[in-house]
């Protein structure tokens, strides 16, 4: 089965060409980070402009790059929710648009259901069940997951994401948006030890997180200290925020008995996150698996592989409805 993905919740326009039994055939991202710095955020409006320019010369693109046509289409998958309204009926105009020219399926798709299965994406992919952290821009969970469609929810931030901790802390140090990737390469040339700040709910007794204190912590310590230490303040922030994912992820492990976790979302690539991880993990016997580096962000390819497993079973749907707000833990389960 050969499957379109179209992600457009946010500010990446991402398609992707997903065969079922030849894996990953093309895929094209376009990231707008660059028109939405001048705003230190994602401009909505802007985002749903920006996607209707760009999802059709990527689809052409990714057709031309993969050799396939239009006609060989088995399905298309696109971001249903939860995401920015208007950008995510850019996605679902097109897709539903294109699937009925082509008389074949779409089938709207979790944006984090992508997430959590984009590390399947691999000649390596682990087996299920397995605990996964799901760490983006608007989202941190633990999920319990059994299968396509059977995740059960073990525990999830409070208040900020760590993402947007991670973001929010960079505004504070002057790195402009999304700071994540620039605090995390500032984190590099810091010294960790300088300044200890908190590690929120590290040891309460649940799999909950909370991040804002954190974001608190730093702006109180950049009031006192200057952004002359910038690099250390920032080695301190991230050293905090990783030993609370690591510490909650591996805890989840042992209650729920997994040997196999998961960690996705743009949080993902960091560096310090996947090297503490990976480290602790082994010393418990536990495994990790991670998506590609270009699949951490938002991006196409996990829309089309998730599209992939739920089209296999899907109904025939002509509706058009979007999920701006959507709850991971009611999804449908895929046998
Ligand atoms: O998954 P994603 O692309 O978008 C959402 O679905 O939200 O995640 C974006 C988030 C941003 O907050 C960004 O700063 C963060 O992931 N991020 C990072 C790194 N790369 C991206 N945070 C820390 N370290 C990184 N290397
Ligand atoms: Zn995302």
């Amino acid at each position: 089965m050969l499957v379109l993905g179209v992600e457009s919740s946010c500010d990446e326009t991402g398609v992707a060409l997903y065969h079922s039994a030849r894996g990953l055939l093309a895929h094209a991202l376009h990231s707008q980070i660059a028109m939405h710095n001048d705003y230190g955020g994602v401009v909505p409006e802007l985002a749903s402009r920006d996607h209707i320019r760009r999802l059709l010369p990527l689809t052409r693109r990714i057709l031309a790059d993969s050799g396939c046509s239009l006609t060989e289409l088995d399905g298309i998958a696109f971001t249903q929710g939860p995401g920015l309204a208007g950008a995510l009926l850019v996605g679902a105009g097109m897709a539903r648009a294109l699937a009925y020219a082509l008389d074949i399926p779409a089938v709207g798709v979790h944006h984090l259901e992508g997430h959590m299965l984009s590390p399947l994406i691999s000649d390596t992919p682990p087996e299920f069940p397995f605990v996964a952290l799901l760490v983006s821009g608007g989202h941190t969970q633990l999920m319990h997951v059994a299968g396509v469609g059977r995740y059960t929810l073990l525990g999830e931030t409070l208040d900020d994401a760590a993402g947007e901790a991670f973001d929010k802390t960079a505004q504070l140090l002057g790195l402009g948006y999304p700071g994540g990737p620039a605090l995390s390469k500032l984190a590099e040339s810091g010294d960790a030890a300088r300044f200890v700040l908190p590690r929120p709910m590290l040891n309460s007794d649940d799999f909950d997180f909370s991040f804002s204190g954190l974001k608190t912590a730093v702006l109180t310590l950049v009031k006192k200290v200057g952004l002359g230490a910038s690099a250390d303040i920032a080695a301190a922030f991230q050293a905090a925020a990783v030993d609370v994912l690591v510490g909650k992820s591996l805890a989840a492990c042992r209650h729920s008995g997994a040997r196999r976790l998961v960690v996705a979302g743009g949080v993902g690539a960091n560096r310090r996150l996947r090297a503490q991880m990976s480290a602790e993990a082994s010393r418990r016997g536990i495994e990790v698996f991670y998506p590609k580096l270009e699949f951490c962000t938002d991006n196409g390819a996990m829309i089309a592989y998730a599209g992939a497993q739920r089209l296999a079973h899907a109904r025939p749907d002509l509706g058009f409805a979007i999920r701006p707000r959507w709850d991971l833990a009611t999804l449908d389960a895929v046998d």
